[in-house]
């Protein structure tokens, strides 16, 4: 059976009078990796200040059953960190500062490190002449350096391009195949869609679903989208015989559903002569399935 790593138990945040987190609880099971999603301003970030002792809060948290505290933080050397912007020293190179941060064989973890996040090409050139992205990718690596055992993620794919999330996914899963568990947040889930085992949604300081990813991908619905040389037959037919189908401007859209069959529907578009002229899948977009699946979650269900 699997064990937690990390331990979350009714965490309630203020800040004055704000209570910005209501009892929240989750875990991270070892070698996953969480996805901990919300909209800006829901408590990602409070949540991982906490974990990290850099916020004061009340509940439990424990990191490998050690208890974590604001004064009590000493598991915590295990965990890498990137949370909100990375800090940075605007005169040192990033190379300089992977070496700050290196502890033991350093120039062995740092060229790793280097190699591995594909940052050679701007290594040398001093932070404060960084873009965006190029921070974000030295932020990343300076909680990786020292190889920890758990490494807690902070929107770490704001600013990047396309190809550098790729390569940032890609590196995530490489640690997580080396044992290494992951809490990483976004605002956006489909950016985790490729990456989370396990999901974390939070809402205005709640946690409001905790499930695994491939159970949020079940729920986004699959389409066909078809054209035949006589949509307004096709419907005709499809529609008598069951199928959930709406017409767009191009296509007809058809809801494959479990007893979904594409053979039985080809054969009634041929036995009716009608030509097929196209015929695609489509996937939902995970943010509506999401939706689907909180609007079907009644709130009293909120796993304590
Ligand atoms: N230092 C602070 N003082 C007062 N309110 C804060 C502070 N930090 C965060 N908040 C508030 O706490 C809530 C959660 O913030 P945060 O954890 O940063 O959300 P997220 O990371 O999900 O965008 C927000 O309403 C935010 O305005
Ligand atoms: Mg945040």
């Amino acid at each position: 059976m699997s064990e937690n790593i990390l331990e979350i138990k009714n965490l309630n945040k203020y800040f004055g009078q704000k209570q910005v987190l209501h009892q929240v609880s989750f875990s991270i099971t070892q070698g996953h990796i969480t996805g901990l999603i919300g909209a800006n301003g829901a408590g990602k970030t409070t949540i991982m200040k906490s974990i990290l002792g850099i916020t004061n809060f009340s509940g439990e948290i424990r990191f490998k059953q050690s208890l974590i505290t604001v004064n009590q933080h000493l598991p915590l050397q295990n965990v890498g960190a990137l949370i909100e912007y990375p800090g940075l020293y605007p005169f040192l190179t990033g190379r300089e500062q992977l070496q700050l941060f290196a502890t033991g064989k350093k120039q062995q973890k740092v060229e790793s490190i280097i190699q591995k996040l594909n940052i050679s090409s701007f290594a040398d050139i001093k932070t404060k002449d960084y873009s965006l992205g190029m921070k974000q990718k030295l932020g990343v690596a300076l909680a990786l350096v020292n190889q920890p055992p758990m490494v807690i993620l902070d929107e770490p794919m704001n600013g990047l391009d396309p190809q550098a999330t790729k390569e940032l996914r890609d590196l995530i899963i490489a640690e997580k195949n080396h044992g290494v568990s992951f809490l990483i947040s976004s605002h956006i889930l489909s950016e985790l869609q490729k990456l989370a085992d396990d999901v974390v949604i939070i809402d205005h300081g709640q946690i409001i679903k905790n499930t695994t990813m491939s159970q949020l991908l079940a729920a986004n619905q699959h389409y066909i989208l078809l054209k035949t040389d006589n949509d307004q037959l096709a419907l005709q037919l499809l529609d008598t015989v069951g199928y959930q189908i709406s017409q767009t401007k191009e296509s007809l859209q058809v809801l494959k559903t479990s007893q979904f069959k594409i053979g039985k529907l080809l054969r009634i578009l041929f036995e009716h002569n009608l030509e097929i002229i196209d015929i695609q899948q489509q996937e939902g977009d995970l943010e509506e399935s999401l939706l689907k699946v909180l609007n079907g979650n009644d709130k009293t269900h909120i796993r304590k």
